[in-house]
Order: structure tokens, then C-alpha cells, then sequence
């Protein structure tokens, strides 16, 4: 089973979805921030303020790559560990990567909610502060294979939310794996999904077109799944096509 790995910015609800999901799933719950606390024998605040950031992101590192060696998990990430690419790896390896993420305003709330100290937000303006993180943060943010809203859902809302597309995303990894790949992968021969450009892909996932230096993705038909379930989970730079027998190919920049 892959594991369903929860990315994304502090207050979007990563530990309580996640915790919620792992029930439902009937998997493990592993939290990045728990396993850097264990090793520090500290908490974040305490490495954060005797130790600095360099070296938390050190820890970090380390607690992504053994939350990541898990199989059948549920993983909530802290909000700064995809700055890393060796971890975005690591995480992507290991199974579904879903972001939460929530609206300045919101996030803001729900930290004063919860009352626990969270060293990146220290300084005199915290709603600017979450604001220029997340302006910074974007692009690491976008690499995970779908973003969910939390603003405003509840946490049934969510948990169903990321039900969804855990369940479409980690069925359509094996799904590629069978239908597609299959013993002699097939090539396919279409327009890129982004640039038009004619392409050829000849494997499931990792070919890229040459104009436009997309990758390409090859993703088998699912009976219950529609273009439109695909666009709605999938965001930013990545765009569709549905070929005739089903097919989609997803172009990611
Ligand atoms: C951080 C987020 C925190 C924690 C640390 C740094 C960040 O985790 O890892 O305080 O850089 O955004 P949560 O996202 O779970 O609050």
C-alpha cells in the first residue's frame, strides 16, 4: 500500500487529517515533527532556539527519509520539508503526496487556536510573515500530486476530500503499473497535453516532451473516474489529455 503523505503549510491540518485518515485507512500515523523531537530529546521551539534552523532542517531531513522508508503509511510532514529536493524525492518515492493548504487569514486563526509555539511565525507581523512564506514556499508546495483547500472544510470535509484523491491517486499508480506498462510498455503517440507539440511516450512515467520539457505521465482509463475528477485534484502547471481509448497523459512542468 503506498502511503499517504500529507504536505503542505503549518495550520492547514496535516496532523488532525492525518490522524484522522490513518483510522480510517487502518494504517500508521507518522509525524516528522514527532520523530525530530524524539531524536533531539527537545522540542522544535527548544532546537529552533538553542540549535537555529540549519540545524532543525538537518533533523529534519533525516526524519523525512525514515518517515519515508515506511510502507502503508500516513505521514504529516512539517510545513518547511519539501524545501529540501532530497526530500521531495524521498516522500514522492514512498507514495501519494497531498497538500493542504488554507488562506493566510485561516492558517493565522488556527495556530493562535492551537497555542503552540511555531518558531518560523516569530517577528512582529505574523500574518505578513505567513504570507511571504508562502509566496516563497509555492513552488515546493505545487510538486505534490494534488492540492486541497482546507479554509473551508471541516474536518470531515477534509478527511473525505483527501480520501478521494488518495484512493484515486494510489489506485492509479497500480493501475498504471498493470494496464500500461504491462510486460512490453506500449508507445504512445499524441500531442503534448501542454504544448501541442507531437510526443512520444514510451513509459509510464518520467518521459518528457521535447519541446516544451514537460513530463509526461501515462495514466490508465478507471471506470469511475472522469476528466473532470482529474482536473479538479490536479493544479497548477499540469495540464490533461484524454486519448481515445481512455488514456490520459498528464503533462507536469
Ligand atoms: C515549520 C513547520 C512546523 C515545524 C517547524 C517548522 C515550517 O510544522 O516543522 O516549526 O518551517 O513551516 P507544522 O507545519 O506541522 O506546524
Amino acid at each position: 500500500m503506498k502511503n499517504l503523505v500529507l504536505v503542505g503549510f503549518m495550520g492547514t491540518g496535516k496532523t488532525t487529517v492525518g490522524k484522522a485518515a490513518a483510522e480510517r485507512l487502518g494504517m500508521e500515523f507518522v509525524d516528522t515533527d514527532c520523530i525530530v523531537e524524539a531524536a533531539a530529546g527537545r522540542t522544535i521551539e527548544r532546537v529552533f532556539a538553542e540549535s537555529g534552523e540549519a540545524a532543525f532542517r538537518e533533523l529534519e531531513a533525516m526524519a523525512v527519509a525514515q518517515a519515508a522508508s515506511r510502507r502503508g503509511a500516513v505521514i504529516a510532514t512539517g510545513g518547511g520539508a519539501l524545501g529540501r529536493p532530497e526530500n521531495v524525492a524521498a516522500l514522492r518515492a514512498s507514495g501519494v503526496l497531498v497538500c493542504l493548504t488554507a488562506r493566510p487569514e485561516v492558517v493565522l486563526e488556527r495556530v493562535l487556536a492551537q497555542g503552540i509555539d511555531r518558531p518560523m511565525l516569530h517577528g512582529t507581523d505574523p500574518l505578513e510573515r505567513i504570507r511571504d512564506l508562502l509566496a516563497a514556499r509555492q513552488a515546493a508546495y505545487a510538486q505534490a500530486d494534488a492540492q486541497i483547500d482546507t479554509s473551508d472544510l471541516t474536518l470531515d470535509g477534509a478527511l473525505e476530500a483527501v480520501m478521494r484523491v488518495y484512493h484515486r491517486l494510489a489506485n492509479m499508480g497500480s493501475k498504471m503499473g498493470t494496464t500500461i506498462a504491462g510486460e512490453e510498455p506500449k508507445a504512445v503517440h499524441a500531442p503534448c497535453p501542454r504544448c501541442g507539440a507531437p510526443v512520444v511516450v514510451r513509459q509510464v512515467q518520467g518521459d518528457h516532451c521535447q519541446s516544451c520539457g514537460a513530463e509526461l505521465n501515462l495514466f490508465a482509463p478507471h471506470e469511475d473516474d472522469t476528466a473532470e475528477d482529474f482536473l479538479h485534484v490536479l493544479t497548477g502547471e499540469k495540464h490533461l489529455l484524454v486519448l481515445g481509448d481512455g488514456t490520459r497523459i498528464i503533462a507536469h512542468l
